[in-house]
């Protein structure tokens, strides 16, 4: 199939997933990751239709990151999830456990119109792919919320003031059961209770602390510096810096690239495992060493253009290794040789998503930073083979990376990213 008749297929997609809301007397556009299991907007996955409508319609992609924009908080903050449709939000859900509000679960009253957590912050790559198709006109009202949520993350989510952001919960980084957020366990691989046990217990905390940040990163022992969401940050951090340079917007682009080169820097200096060539998550107020299996968690910071070249080469060498993540449909979000790995995310019969099948959006945030490591025939391969998996599985939301059948749920949005791999 050639490239144009991809993305017409992704733009029959993410048409069909469209939804429109009414908010402060204005109608606002975006799109849901999918109709059944996903009905309402999430955060990275706006982000990541916003880049590839950029390609087809810019104009909706500045819906998406509008319909975001429309729910800063003053503060700057920007939710994980907006509940646009009232309707679908259920009590039996996570969605009344990550909003703010103590008794309203219990309480008859109106739903949360959004939680209090956040997703991996590639927003401001989003915005910069906008301006790419479209110029500047988005910038006016862009670069100002996009400053604010930058600084509302380096101001409010880095409690111990090292440059690294802190998540509150697992589901915060977007790959919500990988192992690397697995408790210690005697066995191989924790039973799939357990799992949801471990991932659960710390939201109940944050629920009963209301979401407040200063108490809850005293109190929450789960709190994490996390290799994905920091290698995002920076990066987004980066593209920040560039936008603010088109407006000459002289003091945030200096901010913004100092803040990005102190975040790799700790990256370097916290996370990299030198023995094993491998970034990896730290754990808890006193940075404990999280857990060591491999994940492609540990390979994102290849998004860095500026790693030392002997950092790149050792994290190649594990991508591209067939026994680890060079799988026959690459790029597995957990290491073939784990315990750990699930080809098809089942614990026990139990859906654990993050444990085996790869995405479209880890797939992209690699290519990206393949191909700024001067490796375009890799990052074509990749390309290739996730074209592959959506021409003849759909537009999934995962893939088995070893036979390449379809896994979770059909039709989804971010899959639309193979179009612009
Ligand atoms: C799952 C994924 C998360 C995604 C959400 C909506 O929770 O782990 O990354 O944003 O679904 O698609």
């Amino acid at each position: 199939m050639s490239t144009n008749d991809l993305l017409e297929q992704a733009h029959r997609l993410l048409a069909e997933n469209t939804r429109t809301a009414m908010f402060g007397g204005r109608t606002l556009t975006y799109t849901v990751p999918s109709g059944g299991r996903y009905p309402f907007q999430w955060f990275w996955d706006s982000c990541f239709h916003a880049v590839v409508w950029a390609r087809i319609d810019p104009d909706r992609a500045s819906d998406e990151v509008r319909a975001l924009f429309a729910v800063q908080a003053e503060d700057g903050f920007i939710p994980h999830v907006i509940f646009w449709d009232e309707r679908r939000v259920s009590r039996r859900m996570w969605h009344y456990l990550e909003s703010r509000g103590r008794g309203d679960w219990f309480l008859p009253g109106r739903p949360p119109r959004t939680t209090a957590m956040i997703q991996p912050p590639v927003i401001a790559q989003a915005v910069e792919a906008i301006v790419e198709a479209d110029g500047n006109a988005i910038l006016e009202d862009a670069l100002p919320a996009l400053e604010r949520y930058y600084r509302f993350l380096a101001r409010a989510r880095d409690p111990d003031g090292d440059g690294l952001i802190s998540i509150i919960a697992q589901f915060e980084s977007g790959l919500d059961f990988s192992p690397a957020y697995d408790p210690a366990s005697r066995r191989a691989v924790p039973s799939a209770g357990t799992l949801a046990l471990h991932a659960r217990l710390p939201q109940f905390l944050n629920k009963a602390l209301d979401y407040d940040l200063d108490r809850i990163f005293r109190l929450n022992r789960s709190q994490r510096e996390d290799v994905l969401v920091n290698s995002v940050y920076a990066d987004g951090l980066g593209a920040l810096a560039r936008l603010a340079e088109h407006t000459a917007a002289d003091e945030l682009q200096k901010w913004a690239e100092t803040q990005a080169a102190r975040v790799r820097e700790r990256l370097l200096e916290r996370c990299y495992d030198e023995k094993r060539g491998l970034f990896f998550n730290l754990n808890g107020r006193s940075e404990r060493p999280g857990s060591r299996v491999k994940t492609v968690i540990s390979l994102l910071p290849l998004l860095l253009a500026d790693l030392p070249l002997e950092v790149v080469a050792r994290l190649l060498e594990h991508l591209t290794d067939p026994r680890e993540f060079w799988a026959p449909f690459p790029v597995p979000s957990v290491a073939l040789d784990e315990a750990a790995f699930s080809p098809d995310s089942l614990v026990n019969g139990r859906r654990r998503i993050w444990r085996g099948p790869n995405s479209m959006s880890t797939n992209w945030l690699l290519s990206l930073g393949l191909r700024r490591h001067g490796q375009p025939d890799l990052a074509d391969q990749l390309a290739e083979r996730s074209r592959y998996l959506v021409e003849r599985g759909g537009f999934n939301e995962f893939f088995n990376p070893l036979d390449g059948t379809p896994v979770g749920e059909p039709r989804f949005g971010w899959a639309t990213l193979a179009a612009v791999l």
